[in-house]
């Protein structure tokens, strides 16, 4: 048997993957967004590659796609890492501390918000509102909440991710 034949590949994972997310949302245009997420989801993040495949099925130019993957945050356009952190940059988070913990986070981590650190551990991401102004300011990792964040309170928690990880 051809040693590939056993396999499967890289892209023809990510191409079933786009088959399925095609199979329930169809081929209309207007299931852009969803297709694009839901893709984003299964795939942890889409390629140019990714993209392209998408505007072919669709039938729209590359240009949107591209254009509608790089506007929403939900939709992942580069590798992330092991755990992702979402920092709410509203007001009435950023007016509660949260410019500091960004100043804090980036400083630690090495990277800027949108970036992944080298080691593949850690992506920043902002995001607007996350509906819990109560515990302002908030950020959440791995869609768990952590609210009424001071810098050392973030970086404790940090380093409990990191001591449990090794
Ligand atoms: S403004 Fe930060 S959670 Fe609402």
């Amino acid at each position: 048997m051809h040693p590939k034949a056993s396999g499967t590949s890289a892209s023809e994972v990510r191409g079933e993957a786009l088959q399925r997310v095609i199979e329930r949302y169809g081929t209309d245009p207007e299931a852009l967004v969803e297709i694009l997420r839901s893709l984003s989801e299964q795939l942890g993040y889409l390629s140019q590659d990714d993209l392209v495949a998408v505007a072919k099925v669709l039938k729209l130019p590359y240009s949107r796609v591209y254009g509608v993957a790089t506007f929403y945050s939900m939709i992942e356009t580069s590798p992330v890492g092991t755990h992702t952190l979402l920092m709410c940059e509203d007001a009435p988070c950023h007016l509660a501390g949260g410019a500091d913990l960004r100043r804090a986070l980036e400083r630690r981590l090495g990277i800027s918000f949108g970036e992944t650190t080298a080691d593949g551990r850690w992506s920043l991401r902002t995001v607007s509102c996350l509906g819990r102004c109560d515990l302002a300011p908030v950020v959440m990792i791995d869609g768990r909440w952590y609210g009424h964040l001071t810098v050392e309170r973030l970086e404790a928690i940090l380093a409990r991710y990191e001591e449990e990880e090794g």
